[in-house]
């Protein structure tokens, strides 16, 4: 596991972005796992300026998505569906033939799910999956207590993520999903390499127990450890409860 600590969440950003890109530049169709929340919006904003300003193509690569929830449409203005659109895929030159996002709307959700898993395998697999962290060490909604070895699936929300997120549904409880689709934990360990990113004092916990911490399914981010190519940057404050060594 390769730790990089920068010192701010655009230096952060923008090795986030290199690495993406160089995989793109070696690779053009290569499979690329992509994750919402605040973390990656920097690096996608280098991506996109990547592409408008150095040509960086997109057209040939496929996506899969960590998560979405359950009961929006892709138009919802909360929808991970939208989010992606609006936030990366639109500025670039990706194929929307090749995006996948889990389909909330889907009338049979398990299927859907076991879906999502034979398309990832039929695309060969994910090439570089990128991860944010909740404060309290979840990957997509793999909330504590998920199992290590978890495919795709529907998940309840536990109420602290729904009030959470209740600032993005007009602060009524009633609009937040109560479950989402999510990448299992096994799913994203499958990818053939991680690229994790935290920003803020807020996440600072849950990095120093993902990067020095034993592995436990209470901090499903621990599991990154058991990875083979698996790099974490951190801006300083996420990093500063860490008491390693680590590249700058
Ligand atoms: C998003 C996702 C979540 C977020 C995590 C951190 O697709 O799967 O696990 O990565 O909740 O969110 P932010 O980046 O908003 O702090």
């Amino acid at each position: 596991m390769l730790v990089i600590k920068k010192e701010t969440y655009d230096e952060m950003s923008v090795e986030g972005a290199k690495i993406v890109a160089a995989l793109i530049r070696k690779k053009p169709n290569a499979v690329i796992g992509f994750a919402t929340g605040s973390t990656p919006l920097g690096l996608y904003k280098e991506l996109i300026r990547l592409h408008k300003e150095e040509g960086l193509d997109f057209s040939k690569i496929t996506t899969f998505n960590l998560d979405e929830y359950v009961g929006l449409r892709p138009e919802h203005p909360e929808s991970y569906h939208y989010f992606m659109w609006n936030n990366l895929f639109k500025h670039v030159n990706a194929d929307p033939r090749h995006i996948h996002i889990p389909m909330g709307m889907a009338d049979d959700i398990d299927r859907f799910c076991e879906w999502y898993e034979e398309q990832i395998e039929e695309y060969g697999g994910i090439d570089l999956q990128i991860l944010g962290i909740g404060a309290n060490g979840h990957i997509a909604f793999n909330e504590p207590g998920s199992s290590l070895g978890s495919r795709t699936r529907i998940k309840t929300l536990t109420e602290e993520t729904r009030k959470d997120n209740a600032r993005f549904f007009n602060n009524n409880m009633d609009e937040v999903p109560k479950y989402a689709i999510t990448m299992g934990i096994g799913t994203i360990m499958d990818a053939w390499e991680l690229l994790l990113l935290a920003s803020g004092s807020g996440k600072a916990d849950a990095i120093k127990m993902t990067v020095e911490g034993p592995i436990t399914a209470m901090v499903p981010a621990t599991i990154v450890q058991m990875h083979q190519i698996a790099t974490i940057i951190v801006d300083r404050e996420a990093g500063a409860k860490l008491t390693g060594i680590y590249t700058g």
